[in-house]
């Protein structure tokens, strides 16, 4: 006997839930913001930057999709500001429905020429932060007792090593973050909370147009565009319906998957040319 048939649409509803994204000033994380609220959702976004990059389309959100939003100012490299964040956003919303742990940063180095300084900041941005964002809605919804959906960011680079870029910190940083939500999809299945990744491929921003701009060579920068197969670089754009059906109940029975969004590079490439300057 098959189960009676529902309708898809609604199930990508996001009315009235309210989530947590950090990293939200700018880039993906603004993009992910801008989408739950125009899925009806509700959104404290939490950066170090002390506003938003855009604040002109933050400020328009309300309005625009009838959304209630909030800007934290917060450093996911520490506990009491996290926490501070966590309170406030509880204070305004009551309850929580999930988050996306998008802060993050990356360094394009040799292997043997990065230091432990920079190692152990992209640890403690990219994991340590994810880690204790998903731990603290994880721990509220259990409190609460409600079902939730943690999307967690992870990378091309937690599948492979990047053509024209030397980044072994960010791809360990990557891999942990995909394995984390792995782990937690199992252990917190039971509970109702589901934990899933996206696996960006290039994608435009700040953080790739710097490590672009800083290669001495134009062709290993340019593999950005170059190597994946479908030949261009990513928007913020083609990020935001896996987002969403993470984050609905479109996903309801999904956990610990990852949805690679790279134009087809984690899986290889065929035309991606690198000429390296001796
Ligand atoms: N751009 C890409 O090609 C790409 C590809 C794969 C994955 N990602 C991941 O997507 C996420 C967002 O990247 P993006 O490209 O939008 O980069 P971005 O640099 O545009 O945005 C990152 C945001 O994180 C914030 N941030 C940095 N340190 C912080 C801290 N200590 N506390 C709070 N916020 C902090 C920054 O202020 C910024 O607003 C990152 O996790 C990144 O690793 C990006």
């Amino acid at each position: 006997m098959s189960s009676p048939l529902h309708d898809v649409r609604p199930t990508f509803e996001l009315t009235g839930r309210n989530y947590i994204v950090t990293g939200g000033a700018q880039g993906i994380g603004f993009t992910i913001s801008r989408a739950i609220c125009e899925m009806g959702g509700n959104v404290s976004i939490w950066d170090i930057q002390n506003e938003p990059v855009d604040k002109k389309e933050f400020d328009a959100l309300s309005s625009k999709f009838g959304s209630k939003t909030l800007y934290i100012q917060t450093d996911v490299t520490k506990q009491e500001s996290l926490e501070a964040a966590f309170q406030k956003t509880l204070d305004t919303f009551k309850t929580i429905d999930g988050c996306v742990p998008a802060a993050g940063i990356a360094i394009d180095k040799p292997f043997v020429d990065q230091t432990w300084e920079e190692f152990t900041r992209i640890q403690e941005i990219n994991v340590r932060g994810t880690f204790f964002t998903a731990q603290m809605v994880a721990k509220e919804l259990l409190k609460q007792k409600k079902r939730g959906s943690i999307l967690l960011i992870a990378s091309q680079s937690a599948h492979i090593a990047l053509p024209g870029y030397r980044m072994a910190a960010y791809n360990a940083s990557k891999g942990g973050v995909m394995m984390l939500a792995k782990v937690l999809g199992v252990e917190l299945a039971p509970h109702g909370i589901r934990v899933n990744t996206i696996s960006p491929g290039f994608v435009d921003s700040d953080m790739t147009r710097t490590v672009r701009e800083a290669k001495a060579s134009k062709r290993e920068g340019e593999q950005m565009w170059l190597a994946p197969p479908n030949q261009r670089l990513s928007t913020q754009n083609d990020l935001t319906g896996a987002a969403i059906y993470f984050l609905s109940d479109a996903s309801m029975h999904t956990t610990a998957a990852d949805i690679a969004i790279t134009g087809g590079l984690h899986a290889g490439t065929i035309d991606g040319l690198i000429s390296y300057e001796k």
